[in-house]
């Protein structure tokens, strides 16, 4: 199967393998059935072997999967090796935190700037890097070529710089600003995150216990 003809929601699970492979490597596991991974995944055994299959299938028959080369080979797909140059913009506290709590190199990206329009911010270091003002953005993008960037700036300018820094050669935006951006571009993706609706989802939760103890 082609790695278009996979569905987003195969696409959005790898991830989550990925994790709990490599929870299970921490534990020396060496191989793995699909049952066992679907009991600890909350999956069932044949929703894993249809979403592995899409790749190609990993294991084999009687055997499981081997969780070291499963792991693996999941990480390829997702390009966990990538390095992919990065910059982020609004080194508020969100844009700190970010930088500082995300293992960029560990899924894919190389975290090389830190923008803001605050010149008061401008060479305050958070981690190993320096934070820059946003004049400087076109340079720095011409000479480094970030591929991808964090947006953790407010909503109001979050069209604007997007459509700014496609033009600076940026093609993908994780994109933190509480729009959900749809960059009219070709080749260009985004990923929106909203923390909130997580937590609305969780309160969804929490409503439909009260509901269903109330029955
Ligand atoms: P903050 O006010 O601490 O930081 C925002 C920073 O962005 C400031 O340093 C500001 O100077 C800078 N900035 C503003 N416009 C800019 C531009 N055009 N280019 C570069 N820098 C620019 O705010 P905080 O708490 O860090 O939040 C940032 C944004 O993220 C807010 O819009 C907030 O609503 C949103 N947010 C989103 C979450 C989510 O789950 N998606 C969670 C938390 C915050």
């Amino acid at each position: 199967m082609s790695k278009n003809a996979i569905s987003n929601s195969v696409i959005r699970r790898l991830p989550r393998y990925y994790r709990f492979l490599g929870e299970l490597e921490l534990t020396e596991c060496v191989r793995i059935s699909s049952r066992e991974l679907s009991e600890r995944m909350g999956l069932t055994a044949s929703q894993i072997r249809q979403d592995l299959n899409c790749f190609g299938g990993f294991g084999q028959q009687g055997y499981g999967y081997n969780v070291k080369e499963l792991r693996e080979q999941i990480g390829r797909i997702l390009g966990v090796h990538a390095e992919n140059p990065t910059i982020l913009l609004g080194a508020g506290n969100l844009g700190k935190a970010i930088a500082t709590h995300i293992d960029f190199h560990k899924r894919g990206f190389r975290l090389i700037g830190i923008f803001d329009l605050n010149p008061e911010l401008t060479g305050k270091k958070i981690g190993n890097l320096e934070v820059k003002n946003t004049n400087e953005l076109e340079a720095f993008c011409s000479e480094n070529k970030p591929v991808a960037a964090v947006l953790c700036i407010p909503k109001a300018a979050a069209v604007d710089e997007a459509n700014r820094l496609v033009s600076y050669g940026i093609n993908a935006f994780w994109n933190f600003s509480h729009y959900d951006l749809s960059i009219e571009h070709k080749n260009v993706i985004v990923e929106n995150v909203h923390l909130g609706d997580s937590l609305l989802t969780l309160s969804y939760g929490l409503n439909s216990l009260d509901t269903e103890s109330e029955n």
